[in-house]
Parts: C-alpha cells; sequence; structure tokens
C-alpha cells in the first residue's frame, strides 16, 4: 500500500427535505451568492422556487447564471467569472448535476486567476485562491459534489480536459435522494455506469496488499448494481434511490483511492468522446470501459478473475483465469445491457470516422494516459476498434 493523505472538506447533508436548510447553510458563508443552473429542470421541478425562497429567507443577495450544458462549456465559464468579478462576489451555489458543479467550480477557480481560466486545464496548477462553492445535487453521477475534480470543455477545437485542486471540493453539498425520482431513465442510468466507473479506475490498480479498498470498491459496485435493478422496477423506491445517491458519492469522494494510484484511461478517452460527439459521460463510458477491459485484462488476470467472482459470484476456473476474466467482462456489459446503456459505439449512431483523430487528441497534452496500462495513441485506436 501506498502512503497517503487524505482530507475531505465537504460537509455532507443528507436525506428528504435537505434543500430547505439551504438558506441557513449558505449564510454561515456569504450574504451574496452566484446561483449557478442548468438547462430549466430545476425550473420544472419546483426546485428553484424553494431555492430561492430559503436563500430570501435568510437575506442572502442572489445573482443568477443560468444555461450550463451537459459536458459544460468553457464560454459560460468565462462569462460566470466576469459576473462574479464584477458584483464582487466571492461564493457561488451550483444546483444541478456534474455538468453545474464542475461550471461552478471552475468560475471558482478562475476568478482570482490573472489568466484566461482555459490554462488551469491544460497544465497552468491552480496555485492561487479559489471562491468558496456549495451544491445540491439533484443527479447521483460525477461525484463531483464531493470531489476536487472538475471537467470542462473547449468549443474551439472540442477538447474536453480536467483540473482538480483540494479547495474546490465543495464546502457542503445536500443531497436529498427525492430529487433524483424526475430524473429521465436514460439519465439515471449513465449516472450509474459513471460512478460503476470511478469504482473500476480505482480497482485496476499495480498496487499490491490493498485488500480493505478492493473490498471496500467491491461492496459498493454491488450495491450500485443491485439497487439499479430495483429502480428499473420503481424509479421511485426512496430506499434505491438513498442507496444510489449515497454510493454515487462514495464512488468519487477517493475513499476507495487512498493507498493506491488508480488508471483513469477510460476516462480520458471517454472524454475524447463526448467532447466530439456531445455523448453523456455516462454513455460513453458503458461503451469504453467494457472496451478497455478487453484489450488490458492480460496485464492482470487474476485481478479480473478477482472482480469476476466477488463482484459478479462468478466461478474462479483455477486452470482457466481468462476465462474467468472474460465472463467477468461480459457480465458488466450484461448488467449495462439491462439498465438500458449503450455497450457499443454503433449502438450510439457512433462509426469510425473519427477514431484516428480522438485517439490522436487523447495523447495531444500528455505523454500517455492511464496507469495500469500505459495508453497511447496506437493503444487508444485499438480500443476504439474493440468498441465499434
Ligand atoms: O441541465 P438540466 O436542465 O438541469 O438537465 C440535466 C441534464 O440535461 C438533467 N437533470 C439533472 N438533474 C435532473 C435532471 N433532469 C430531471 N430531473 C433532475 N433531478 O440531466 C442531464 C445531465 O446532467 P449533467 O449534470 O450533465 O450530468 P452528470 O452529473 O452526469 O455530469 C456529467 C458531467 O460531469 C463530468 C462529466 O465529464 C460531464 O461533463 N464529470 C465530472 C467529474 C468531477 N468533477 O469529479 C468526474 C466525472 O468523471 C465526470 O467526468
Ligand atoms: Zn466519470
Amino acid at each position: 500500500m501506498r502512503n497517503f493523505n487524505y482530507k475531505n472538506q465537504t460537509e455532507i447533508i443528507f436525506g428528504k427535505d435537505t434543500e430547505s436548510k439551504v438558506g441557513t447553510e449558505v449564510k454561515k458563508y456569504a450574504n451574496k451568492v452566484l446561483l449557478h443552473y442548468g438547462g430549466g429542470s430545476i425550473k420544472f421541478t419546483g426546485l428553484y422556487d424553494k431555492i430561492v425562497n430559503s436563500l430570501k429567507n435568510e437575506n442572502i443577495e442572489i445573482v443568477e447564471l443560468g444555461g450550463v450544458k451537459p459536458n459544460p462549456r468553457v464560454s459560460l465559464v468565462r462569462e460566470g467569472i466576469e459576473i462574479c468579478r464584477k458584483n464582487n462576489i466571492d461564493f457561488i451555489l451550483a444546483v444541478g448535476g456534474g455538468s453545474v458543479i464542475d461550471s461552478a467550480k471552475a468560475i471558482a477557480a478562475g476568478v482570482n486567476y490573472n489568466g484566461d481560466v482555459w490554462d488551469l486545464f491544460i497544465g497552468t496548477d491552480i496555485n492561487h485562491t479559489c471562491l468558496k462553492l456549495a451544491t445540491v445535487l439533484t443527479i447521483p453521477a460525477a461525484g463531483s459534489e464531493t470531489s476536487s475534480g472538475c471537467v470542462i470543455t473547449n468549443e474551439d477545437g472540442l477538447y474536453k480536459r480536467s483540473t482538480g485542486h483540494p479547495t474546490l471540493r465543495p464546502i457542503f453539498s445536500i443531497l436529498n435522494p427525492e430529487l433524483t425520482y424526475t430524473l429521465p431513465k436514460y439519465q439515471t442510468s449513465c449516472g450509474i455506469a459513471d460512478m460503476i466507473a470511478h469504482i473500476l479506475e480505482r480497482y485496476f490498480t499495480n498496487e499490491k496488499y490493498v485488500d480493505l479498498t478492493d473490498r471496500l470498491c467491491e461492496a459498493t459496485l454491488k450495491t450500485i448494481m443491485e439497487n439499479a435493478l430495483r429502480l428499473n422496477n420503481n424509479p421511485n423506491d426512496y430506499n434505491a434511490r438513498a442507496e444510489i445517491m449515497l454510493s454515487g458519492m462514495v464512488a468519487h469522494n477517493d475513499w476507495l483511492g487512498i493507498g493506491r494510484l488508480g488508471d483513469w484511461a477510460t476516462h480520458d478517452i471517454e472524454h475524447e468522446l463526448s467532447g466530439i460527439y456531445d455523448i453523456a459521460h455516462g454513455a460513453g463510458l458503458s461503451i469504453i470501459f467494457p472496451a478497455w477491459m478487453k484489450y488490458v485484462y492480460k496485464h492482470d488476470l487474476n485481478r479480473f478473475a478477482q472482480f469476476a467472482n466477488r463482484v459478479f459470484d462468478i466461478d474462479i476456473n483455477l486452470n482457466n483465469l481468462e476465462e474467468t476474466a472474460l465472463k467477468g467482462i461480459e457480465a458488466l456489459e450484461n448488467f449495462f445491457t439491462k439498465i438500458e446503456l449503450p455497450t457499443r459505439l454503433s449502438h450510439a449512431n457512433i462509426n469510425d470516422d473519427h477514431i484516428e483523430e480522438m485517439s490522436k487528441k487523447l495523447v495531444a497534452h500528455y505523454d500517455h494516459v492511464g496507469n495500469f496500462v500505459e495508453i497511447r495513441e496506437k493503444e487508444a485506436l485499438e480500443i476504439f476498434k474493440l468498441a465499434l
């Protein structure tokens, strides 16, 4: 096991009706906020009114910026930075999913940066003070509600890139599973694929002697899959929604990654896909993860057999670990199919037109991606081919 430091500043406020506390929680930090949200779901669900009323009850001044698109764009981030500077705002309240939260994080990182915010996504470190932010989460998926990461797309060249800093973890996050009842089934499933991918990125490591985190990963994966199938039957099952929301947070608050180096190639490859095709991140992952697994499984047959056995209860064939490993990959694909996600590029109507371009762009800013197995242009192309 590796040495590690673990600190997470996010206070989690979890459960029914917790969004009504947003005013009193914000008041602890600010008298004025940038209220940041997406394309309108919070208006049709009634959440917008609840948030505004709760903030007004505490006499908190509100400046609004809506319109965040899934796969959030840097142009709106630049607009948010200008609004914060002009109005002397130093606290952002993000109400929505990973896209809204990431857009808020990028604004928080950009306000005190003396240059264009995109620099922070292509190599410039964040070593200045970021604004504080908080969230009311409406979709369990990206884990951005407690993570230090932030992913933004630049319309100029369609580059989707990430940055991160410990102070970009929200100061508090409100998680009410009831707010997720209004999600379309497809978005619920995309979120489930994303949280599964966050665990698998950490699970496939070269680190030895990481038994506890292996088992925590396996338990979280089983919990997600069991409750996803319960939601298939009843989308308004509060307890299943609660398990999924908690799992999405646990999957990416990095507790499952302590003492080990995760892989993350699949995320980087998927970001090329959603950068160009604007596909939902989770749907991109349900396509790319099985393809990546098929490409790398021989690197550590024992780990892949362990995955098959402990997550999917597949018997280990000691005379043929490869067979067990492949059964595990197939079981993951079958699960994605059960929750109606694509597992091939063709299922998302994507052909091979851009696979060379995406493979090249993947390493435009780095030597390689991935730690379990290093992936460069040539390997990425093979993975895209396995995903066709
Ligand atoms: O925009 P609105 O109208 O709000 O609609 C959203 C959006 O269309 C809708 N939605 C959200 N909550 C809803 C709802 N519709 C009805 N009822 C609700 N309660 O769902 C759609 C998707 O929302 P989005 O925020 O894009 O989803 P998600 O949370 O999956 O976020 C995806 C983004 O997060 C990034 C991804 O790359 C992608 O850009 N990620 C961020 C990470 C991080 N910061 O740590 C890590 C992840 O790996 C991921 O890369
Ligand atoms: Zn993700």
